[in-house]
């Protein structure tokens, strides 16, 4: 069974991703920390996100840096943002999460186009998503309890920027799956949320 998790950033597809591979005893992707680490690894290198050729480069980076915890900050993730653009950086990254997905017994995995792309034959896909309000005073309370103070609108704006590049870029862009099921997040619990995919899963298999 692969479960294909999309949605934008700070919606709660994360929890939601994990709690479902602890729930059904599955192995779990989080397929945004690959395009962090091209990211931070671009910029370490001294190469500039926005260049393909810098960017393609970067996508050999060593697995320890999937550990780093600098790669869960907001300016990793606009530099992740950045380079997700540029096909030869999706196609680089393609093969991993593919590979991934399909592994024996059935895998979850979490970013922007899993169910679309990376595995539309998905038997579950979900679409979770919140108010860019909602999502951007969740980051902040996160980046409050790490202890560093970000303001909301300074959030709210990074966010959307994020949303608007997403959803606008040609390959792959964030879409909801034509049959995927819609998680609304806004006014959820983090349990009520995993409740709801929960019974998504189990109705859909
Ligand atoms: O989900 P997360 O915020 O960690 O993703 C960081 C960035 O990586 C996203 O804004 C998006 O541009 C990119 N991404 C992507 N495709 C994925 C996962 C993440 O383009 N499957």
């Amino acid at each position: 069974m692969i479960i294909a998790v999309d949605g934008p950033t700070a919606s709660g597809k994360g929890t939601i991703a994990k709690a479902l591979a602890a729930h059904f005893g599955l192995p779990h992707l989080d397929t945004g920390l690959l395009y962090r680490a091209v990211g931070k690894q671009v910029v370490q290198a001294g190469g500039d996100p926005d260049s393909p050729a810098d960017a393609l480069a970067a996508t050999e980076f060593p697995d320890s840096l999937l550990d780093d915890p600098d790669l869960r900050n907001e300016v990793t993730g606009s530099l992740a943002s950045r380079v997700s653009i540029h096909p030869a950086v999706r196609q680089a990254l393609f093969a991993r999460q593919r590979s991934f997905a399909t592994q024996a017994g059935g895998a979850v995995l979490d970013g922007r186009d899993i169910g679309t792309v990376i595995a539309p034959e998905a038997q579950v896909k979900l679409y979770v998503t919140a108010s860019v309000e909602v999502r951007a005073q969740r980051r902040c309370a996160e980046m409050r309890d790490a202890g560093r103070e970000v303001s909301l609108d300074e959030m709210m704006a990074d966010l959307a920027a994020r949303d608007e590049r997403d959803t606008n870029r040609n390959d792959a862009p964030l879409m909801v799956a034509p049959d995927a099921l819609l998680i609304d997040t806004t006014s959820l619990g983090k349990d009520a949320a995993i409740a709801a995919a929960v019974d998504a899963v189990n109705s859909a298999t």
